[in-house]
């Protein structure tokens, strides 16, 4: 592990925005089908270990909607990904409604749409690659933790 990556094993999720901004996230409070954006905070300092960089969205899936791509890096139907667009850098942090972003990752910025149940596949939009995972587990008290680094390089090259 290096000492700028911006995630390591055993960081806490933390809710970067809306009315939980600041707590933990727990597997419990993540609805099938929804989206949260959360951080990647060191359980020492509780602060992120990038600013930019540590950002993650988080989806509840139907455990048997994950396909084997992203199953190694799930738990309990939870997945989690870089929120920085592989774009330009926007935050990719929504589910799509409608049209093919519907149920599936979306960047705002200029529609890049990326498949939560198959590692972030991207679907539709300019986006150039997938967004890298990080891998999940959960603790003792069913709070969600970083099994370890993001499984690429961040935002866009
Ligand atoms: Fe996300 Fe352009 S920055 S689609």
């Amino acid at each position: 592990q290096t000492a700028s990556s911006p995630a390591k094993s055993g960081d806490l999720l933390v809710y970067q925005d809306g009315p939980q901004k600041g707590q933990v996230v727990k597997v419990a409070d993540l609805k099938e089908g929804a989206a949260v954006w959360a951080q990647a905070v060191d359980p020492a300092t509780k602060k992120p270990r990038d600013a930019m960089k540590s950002g993650v969205v988080i989806v509840r899936l139907k455990p048997s909607e994950i396909k084997a791509s992203s199953q190694k890096n799930a738990v309990n139907g939870v997945v989690a990904y870089s929120s920085v667009c592989t774009h330009q850098g926007c935050p990719a942090k929504e589910i799509g409604s409608i049209g093919q972003g519907k149920g599936n990752i979306i960047c705002t910025c200029h529609g890049s749409i990326y498949d939560p149940r198959d590692n972030a596949t991207v679907l539709g939009g300019p986006a150039p690659r997938r967004l890298p995972a990080l891998p999940l587990k959960t603790d003792a008290a069913g709070e969600l933790v970083a099994a370890g680094e993001f499984t690429g390089k961040i935002g866009p090259k």
